[in-house]
Order: C-alpha cells, then sequence, then structure tokens
C-alpha cells in the first residue's frame, strides 16, 4: 500500500489517495460479507465445522465457561440454561449452538426470528423438541411481538398457552413443554427486547478472532479440503480475513481455485496475496466499501466526525449494514472511532489510504 507523504494544508480536504480507492465499485463484493453465502448452506459445508469443542479453535474464555455450564447441567442431570450469543456475524454463534447439543448429548433445532413470523412457525417448532433438545434461533431480535409472547412461558415455565378462538369466546389452554435449552443468536443485542434478555440465563458475546487462531483455522480447513497449504499462506489468508473464520474459510477455497487454476501447486504466501489482490481484498482484508468509506470521512469531511445517514449516502450502503459488519471491524483494528459527535478516521486509517494524517500535515507546514 503506497504511503504518500507531503506538506498539506490541513484546512482544504486531503487530495492524495491511494490508486486502491480510485477503482470503480466492483460489481459485487461478497467476499469480505460475513453473511452465509448460498454456497455456505450447502450440507457438505458440515464437513469442515468443528464439531466438538475440542475441535474448535479460539473463543476460549466463552469455551470456558459454556464447558462450565455443560459439565454443571449434566452432573445433575438438568437441561443447559438459556443462553443468548451475540457478536458480529460469521464468528461461529451457530457453530457453538451446534456444539453444545452435541456436548449435551441432544438434538439441535436451528432456525431463525425472520422464519417465525406466524404464531403458528413457532408453536409448531417448540411441540416437536424432545426433552434436553437445543433451539437455535438466529437473529433473535427480529422476532415479531406475537412469537415473543409466545416465547415468554415457553422459555420461563416450559409451558406453552395458547389461545382458541376469537373475541369473547376466545379461550387460552396452557400445554406442558419438554424442558429445552433455547439458544439466541444476534448481532444487536440491544435491540432484544428486556423481558426477553432477562430470560436467559447465560449471556455471552463472541470475540473477533486472533491472527494466530485464524491461522490455525485455515491450516485445519485447508487439511480438510486436502489443499496443500504453508504456514506463511494460512498466515496471509488469516491477515486478511478480518477477525472472522467464515471469511477465513471463504478466502481459502478462493485462493485454492486460483491455485488450481494457475496449476501453482502448494498455496504459499505469495499465490495467497496475489491471489486476495485479484479479489481486491487489501492486506488488512478491507474491501472496496470499507476504502470508499474512510476516503469518503477524509475527502468530504476532513476526517470526521461524519453522521452514519451521511456514510450511508455516500457509500450506497444502509446504515444497518454500516453499522454491524464495517464499523466493528473497522474499529477492531482502530481506524474508525464512534463518537457523539460522528465517526471519525483515525490517523491509521489516513495512513493505510495514503493520506497524511491531520496532526503530522500540521508539523509539515
Ligand atoms: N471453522 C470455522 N470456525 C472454526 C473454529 N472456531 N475452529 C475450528 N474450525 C473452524
Amino acid at each position: 500500500m503506497a504511503i504518500i507523504s507531503s506538506k498539506q494544508d490541513p484546512n482544504q480536504p486531503n487530495k492524495q489517495r491511494s490508486d486502491t480507492v480510485k477503482r470503480d465499485r466492483p460489481l459485487s463484493q461478497p467476499l469480505l460479507k460475513p453473511e452465509v453465502t448460498a454456497e455456505e448452506k450447502e450440507p457438505q459445508e458440515d464437513s469442515i465445522r468443528p464439531h466438538r469443542f475440542a475441535d474448535y479453535i479460539g473463543q476460549k474464555e466463552l469455551k470456558e465457561v459454556l464447558n462450565i455450564a455443560i459439565k454443571a447441567a449434566l452432573g445433575r442431570n438438568e437441561t443447559l440454561d438459556h443462553l443468548l450469543l451475540y457478536g458480529p456475524p460469521g464468528l461461529g454463534k451457530t457453530t457453538m449452538s451446534l456444539i453444545l447439543a452435541a456436548e449435551m448429548g441432544v438434538d439441535c433445532k436451528i432456525t431463525s426470528a425472520p422464519a417465525l413470523e406466524r404464531p403458528r412457525d413457532i408453536v409448531g417448532l417448540l411441540n416437536s423438541l424432545k426433552p434436553g433438545d437445543v433451539l437455535f434461533i438466529d437473529e433473535i431480535h427480529r422476532l415479531s411481538r406475537m412469537t415473543e409472547e409466545i416465547l415468554y412461558p415457553a422459555m420461563e415455565d416450559f409451558r406453552l398457552d395458547i389461545t382458541i378462538g376469537k373475541g369473547s369466546s376466545a379461550k387460552t389452554r396452557s400445554l406442558p413443554l419438554p424442558k429445552y435449552t433455547l439458544v439466541g443468536a444476534t448481532t444487536r443485542v440491544g435491540a432484544l427486547s428486556s423481558p426477553l434478555r432477562d430470560r436467559f440465563g447465560l449471556i455471552q458475546r463472541l470475540r473477533f478472532y486472533a491472527h494466530d487462531e485464524l491461522t490455525l483455522i485455515v491450516l485445519r480447513t485447508a487439511q480438510l479440503l486436502q489443499t496443500s497449504i504453508t504456514n506463511d499462506g494460512a498466515e496471509e489468508i488469516a491477515r486478511r480475513s478480518r477477525g472472522t473464520p467464515r471469511i477465513a474459510n471463504r478466502l481459502l477455497k478462493r485462493v485454492r481455485d486460483y491455485a488450481q487454476v494457475k496449476n501453482a501447486g502448494i498455496i504459499d504466501q505469495s499465490i495467497a496475496s496475489v491471489a486476495l489482490e485479484l479479489f481486491q481484498v487489501d492486506p488488512c482484508g478491507l474491501d472496496w466499501t470499507d476504502r470508499q468509506m474512510l476516503s469518503v470521512m477524509i475527502e468530504q469531511f476532513n476526517g470526521g466526525p461524519v453522521g452514519l445517514e451521511t456514510m450511508a449516502a455516500a457509500t450506497g450502503e444502509d446504515t444497518q449494514t454500516i453499522e454491524e459488519v464495517y464499523e466493528p471491524y473497522l474499529m477492531q483494528i482502530g481506524y474508525l472511532n464512534r463518537t457523539p459527535r460522528g465517526r471519525v478516521a483515525s490517523a491509521a486509517a489516513y495512513k493505510h489510504l495514503g493520506f497524511t494524517p491531520p496532526n503530522q500535515q500540521l508539523s509539515l507546514l
């Protein structure tokens, strides 16, 4: 990445930019979006997921907390408390839920809030549970009001309250449910209503993965995919994966395609970096939208503060995607700060894009 520094008027928008931000917007750039793609919904994807805690790399503290909860529940012959997992997408909330069920020796039913729009959807699911089962609800902050109200007694008292009929002749019936564990997953814990949040016995956060953890994940997945890769090849992919295993595995598959088509053989650092440059994933894992967001802040707003709506208008992304997908990683690597007055680009972001940071501009005058 070119780093340009020269004298600049700090009151003028910074005109220098690296050529990476000048590129036209690619037609689609799904490689670094942590949401699940169609390919990742295929059953064979299951073969690269870890199935037990012993195979799960990273999230050390969370694994410790859950291991204790599991051992205690098994020791008392009880079900596990309801668990809320929150954090950015792609960090392994579904995988963690499947592992929990496997460690408890029970089944896990997987659904997501948008699939539970009508009350009968959740009633059907709850009725199908066996004692001890895990019910995983993704995007739980998006539950409809009616579904949420059915869940309250179903979580607290393992009871299904259903209303039969309408108006003055309506009757409520209460049906017992087997004891089960609800695992809710969300990227927006603050968007959950407090009655729902309060019904979870355990509330745990998933964190971005460290570089060495992602490297191990890439090496493990490469082995399962029977792909040859060197340690530095895995490190290169890990470095560009935004702290997110789903992205690391996705990048590995694209680099594997590249190596195969170019007859490049074993994936080493140089093959990984050439392939990822081709896919426009930069050495920090930033894509076109990340760079566009930062360069708009720097060039048009002198680095900020800039409001979220303005950023959305400038990049063509919706505010929710910016808040939940782009900003958490940019904040994690120290390129962006959220302040009460808006978003602010850091000196590191200026340097990464080839701009002179404002404090250095003063000293250059
Ligand atoms: N694949 C995706 N996430 C993983 C993890 N945390 N550990 C091992 N393999 C993975």
